[in-house]
């Protein structure tokens, strides 16, 4: 009984002394919530004495970061900062901190990963956002959060605050032309709701520069369907990617995705051993200047065209486009 008793209260002192202050505020990702992208693990430490510090994601430790040295707290003061690869689904983060060699608490957060989206998560993860005025409030005092449009559009890296902390946005092969330009207030304004949110997407925002192609678009007799659509992101990032013309996947990936059915059929031809017409792994005939490979913009245009399937040289009799690269 005695013995119970006692049990109870310690746990009550336990209790009383977590509740009064958490170890660590989670700033971004806030607790419980989904996150669209792998962006950054950002939380602030409530405790002056901590000298490291180590996360373990989904019960993988990392390695011991000192967040106690007079350099670290010169620049970062009481902030911790990290970038984030999160796994998708549900994410476990434990914070241990250390002084010295002994652990002096533990702090979780769960988060949850859907790649391009947070509508898929469960209804008990909420959709986070980091430019609000709680958050931002907390780094004003080190990091520009109301700049300037020349600000926003500064090609001098620490002069343009968006790029400090979204560096990652360029770290790609294939840079789209102005956000290599860090013209990121060109696309993303202020006003938007949530703040920085892009106000115009898709082919309204892409034909304000790429009017030309606006143009040839109108006389197109045949307009592939997402084109018609005004869904340019739907194969472009806006930003950049690891594939030529900032393509969310590579070529082929990115066309079956909506036509998967072609997966399971020979493809224009069927060849004496049963197979389709080469589609992938074979040197494009018409672009061996560039080294590319077949895929399926060797024969579609992937925006339109004036004959049926877009082809690319628009021929009336189809043999005409066969013989752009068979004209033996
Ligand atoms: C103090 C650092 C910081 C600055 C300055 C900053 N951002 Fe962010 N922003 C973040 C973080 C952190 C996130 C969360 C995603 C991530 O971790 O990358 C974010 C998210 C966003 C998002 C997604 C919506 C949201 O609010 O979560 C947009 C859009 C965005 N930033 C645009 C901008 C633009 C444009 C600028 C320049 C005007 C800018 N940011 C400046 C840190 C910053
Ligand atoms: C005590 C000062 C301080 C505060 C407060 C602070 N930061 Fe920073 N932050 C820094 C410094 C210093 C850097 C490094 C700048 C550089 O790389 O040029 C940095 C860099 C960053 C980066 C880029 C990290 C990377 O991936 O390279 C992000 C993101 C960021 N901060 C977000 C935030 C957010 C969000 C807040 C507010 C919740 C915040 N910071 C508050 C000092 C601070
Ligand atoms: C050509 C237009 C354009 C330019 C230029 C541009 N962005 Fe974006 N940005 C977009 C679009 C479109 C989205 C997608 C918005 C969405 O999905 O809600 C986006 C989303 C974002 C996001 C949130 C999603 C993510 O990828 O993390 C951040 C952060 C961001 N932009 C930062 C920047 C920064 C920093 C720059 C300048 C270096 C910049 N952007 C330049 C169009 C642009
Ligand atoms: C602010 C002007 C501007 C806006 C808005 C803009 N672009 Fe661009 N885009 C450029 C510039 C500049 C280039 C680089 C010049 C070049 O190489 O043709 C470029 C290049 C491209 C390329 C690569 C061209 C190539 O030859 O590899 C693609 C693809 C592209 N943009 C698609 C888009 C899409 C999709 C959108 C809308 C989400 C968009 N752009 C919005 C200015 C813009
Ligand atoms: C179905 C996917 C898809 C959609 C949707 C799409 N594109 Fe493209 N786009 C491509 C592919 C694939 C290439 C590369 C073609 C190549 O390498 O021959 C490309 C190339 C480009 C280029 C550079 C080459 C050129 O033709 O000038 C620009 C600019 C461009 N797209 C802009 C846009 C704009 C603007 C939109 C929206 C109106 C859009 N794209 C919609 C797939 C798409
Ligand atoms: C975002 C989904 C999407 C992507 C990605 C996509 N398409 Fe399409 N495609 C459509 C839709 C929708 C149509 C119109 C409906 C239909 O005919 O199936 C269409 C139609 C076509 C047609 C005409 C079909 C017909 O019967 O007239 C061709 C050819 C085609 N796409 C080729 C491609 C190629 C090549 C790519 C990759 C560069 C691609 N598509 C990527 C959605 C997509
Ligand atoms: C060697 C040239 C060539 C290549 C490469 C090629 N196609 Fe085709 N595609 C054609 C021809 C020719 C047709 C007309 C087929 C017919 O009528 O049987 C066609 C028809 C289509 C159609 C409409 C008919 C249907 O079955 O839906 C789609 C969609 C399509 N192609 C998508 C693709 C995709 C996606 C790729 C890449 C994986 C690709 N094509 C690669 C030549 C090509
Ligand atoms: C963009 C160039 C291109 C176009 C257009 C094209 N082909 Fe091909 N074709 C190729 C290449 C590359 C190969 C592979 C040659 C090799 O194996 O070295 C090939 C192979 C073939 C083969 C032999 C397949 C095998 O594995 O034995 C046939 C049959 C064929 N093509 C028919 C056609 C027909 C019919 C058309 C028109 C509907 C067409 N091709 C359009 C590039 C093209």
């Amino acid at each position: 009984m005695l013995k119970r008793a006692m049990l109870v209260i310690s746990l009550l002192v336990l209790v009383g002394a977590t509740s009064s202050r958490a170890a660590i505020d989670f700033i971004y990702p806030s607790p419980n919530s989904s996150v669209p992208s792998s962006g950054h693990l950002i939380f602030k430490l409530n405790q002056v004495d901590v000298s490291s510090l180590r996360i373990t994601l989904n019960g993988v430790a990392g390695d011991p970061v000192n967040v106690g040295s007079p350099e670290y707290r010169k620049l970062f003061q009481d902030f911790f900062i990290a970038q984030a690869l999160w796994d998708p689904g549900v994410n476990r983060i434990i914070v241990d901190l250390f002084k010295g060699a002994q652990k002096i608490e533990s702090a979780n957060l769960n988060v949850f990963f859907t790649e391009g989206g947070t509508k898929n998560a469960p209804p008990e993860y909420t959709p986070v956002v980091m430019h609000k005025p709680e958050s931002e409030r907390l780094c004003q005092s080190c990091h520009v959060m109301n700049p300037t449009p020349a600000q926003m559009n500064s090609s001098i890296e620490k002069e343009n605050p968006c790029y400090i902390c979204h560096k990652k946005i360029m770290s790609v092969k294939y840079v789209h032309g102005p956000a290599g330009t860090y013209s990121c207030g060109y696309c993303h304004t202020s006003k938007g709701n949530p703040k920085h949110a892009v106000v115009k997407r898709g082919a309204e925002l892409c034909y304000e520069c790429h009017s030309d192609m606006a143009l040839q678009i109108k006389k197109r007799k045949f307009v592939h369907g997402p084109i018609e659509a005004g869904m340019c992101e739907s194969c472009h990032d806006a930003h950049g990617s690891p594939n030529e013309s900032q393509l969310i996947k590579p070529i082929n990936e990115l066309c079956l995705s909506c036509h998967g059915h072609l997966r399971n059929q020979t493809h224009v031809v069927r060849t004496t051993t049963g197979t389709g017409h080469p589609l992938s792994g074979k040197p494009d005939p018409l672009r061996k200047a560039s080294g590319r490979q077949m895929s399926c913009v060797s024969c579609h245009n992937p925006h339109g065209g004036d004959v049926r399937y877009f082809f690319i040289n628009n021929p009336e009799d189809r043999m005409l486009l066969c013989q752009m690269c068979h004209n033996k």
